[in-house]
């Protein structure tokens, strides 16, 4: 029986890596094997892994909640209402937006899933997603999952990877229906400045589409630079989905909470599917994030530690022959412009096999992310457990700038 043509076609061309190699390292057996033999990742966008980095705050109200029995049951499909209100706080201070806890906030079991839903009531079939290249693989992807067309629109690197408008109405179309921008961008850590948000939401308005903002890493901007929420433009409430995340920015990817605030008429129907597409988060990771929001001191410690670090990464992986790269404007990552040594996937398994670090290629973030590497430079809970790390890679770089002719 020929089962994949029972299958929605949206659905058939997907791979897990069972039949064929995959080069997402999210994806199949192949980074948890790869860990398993010893290997290290750094290629999963997730602070201090592997490494215990519960705060006291947080374990208290962990250990708390396990011995009241509380977490064996179901919170809300919406949310639990403590951390709906929590997350209103913390959006409140963070954008100036009068949020109401019952109207305006949806907790989703990561962001991940919040991606795919807050575009779920939009897309119809063949309509056009426009998402700015490179960007995160699954914002390429989910438009099609939903039976949309995805539309790259390149960034370039000469640009630092800003907007440039006029990419976007050479591709805009009767079709197209939505924007995805990922900001802070994955995989290059650009926070899109606001004359580049400006001009996108003007362009949004404009063609009377709606925009995502998967703001994943939205908790660490470094060097003071201004982040624009482009829910508060002028008209853009109406028709922006914020989507959230605690993974990055607060450091809890396991709790698997994520959160999307909007306007309550798009509200209203993302409640009301809740059920079917959500189920409900965890309860257990919902009282763990309602501790973590609220420890102040905690966000701050975490705020200074990745600050540091990718200044440390950038002092190492800088100097590697061959590497281009620039300090990262946000968040936990480092994006290497390695096409002077090779191919991604040339150079990140040579990574792997001489200094047996898992790194991501920058293929799958788009075509523009040919050429490049992405290294998650706040894995370890320790510095100079990363700096090792990064000592492994400049080692085996260097070797193979050697074997180029470049040194
Ligand atoms: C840009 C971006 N958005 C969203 C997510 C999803 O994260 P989570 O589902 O853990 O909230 C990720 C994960 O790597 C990401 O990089």
């Amino acid at each position: 029986m020929d089962i994949k043509s029972k299958m929605n076609t949206k659905f058939r061309d997907l791979q897990g890596g069972l039949f064929l190699t995959v080069t997402k390292a999210d994806v199949g057996e192949g980074a948890g094997n790869f860990q398993k033999n010893g290997g290290d990742i750094m290629a999963w966008a997730d602070p201090f892994f592997p490494d215990p980095s519960i705060p006291d705050s947080v374990k208290k109200a962990l250990l708390d909640a396990v011995e009241s029995g509380i977490p064996a049951h179901y919170v809300m499909p919406i949310g639990m209402l403590e951390l709906r209100q929590a997350l209103a706080e913390k959006i409140h201070k963070n954008t100036g937006l009068d949020i109401d806890p019952s109207r305006n906030v949806i907790v989703t079991p990561g962001s991940d899933s919040g991606l795919l839903y807050s575009m779920m009531p939009f897309i119809c079939e063949g309509d056009e997603v426009m998402v700015p290249d490179p960007s995160y693989p699954s914002n390429f992807l989910n438009p099609k999952l939903l039976g949309g067309v995805t539309v790259p629109v390149p960034l370039y690197e000469e640009d630092n990877y800003q907007i440039r408008i006029e990419e976007f109405e050479k591709r805009v179309t009767p079709r197209t229906k939505l924007v995805l921008i990922t900001h802070p961008n994955n995989p290059t850590t650009t926070v899109f400045r606001r004359e580049s948000i400006e001009k996108l939401c003007e362009f949004v308005i404009k063609h009377d589409l709606i925009l995502v903002s998967d703001q994943a890493f939205e908790d660490h901007i470094y060097d003071g630079i201004e982040f624009v929420h482009p829910a508060t433009l002028p008209g853009m409430w109406e028709r922006t989905l914020t989507v959230c995340s605690i993974s990055k920015g607060l450091g809890f990817s396991g709790f698997r909470i994520g959160y999307i605030y909007a306007n309550d008429r798009i509200m209203d129907v993302l409640y009301g599917g809740a059920v079917n597409v959500l189920g409900a988060a965890s309860t257990l990771g919902s009282i763990g994030a309602v501790a973590a929001v609220k420890d102040e001191e905690y966000l701050k410690s975490n705020y200074v530690r990745l600050e540091r670090r990718r200044r440390l990464a950038y002092e190492v992986l800088s100097t590697i022959p061959g590497v281009k790269m620039k300090m990262s404007e946000s968040g936990i990552l480092s994006w290497l412009d390695i096409s002077a040594l090779g191919t991604a996937e040339e150079v990140s398994e040579y990574i792997m096999k001489h200094a047996n670090i898992m790194v991501n290629q920058g293929t799958p973030y788009g075509e523009q992310g040919a050429g490049h590497l992405r290294i998650v430079t706040a894995c370890f809970a320790k510095d100079e457990d990363a700096v090792l790390r990064f000592e492994r890679i400049k080692a085996a770089l260097t070797q193979l700038a050697r074997e180029k002719g470049i040194i």
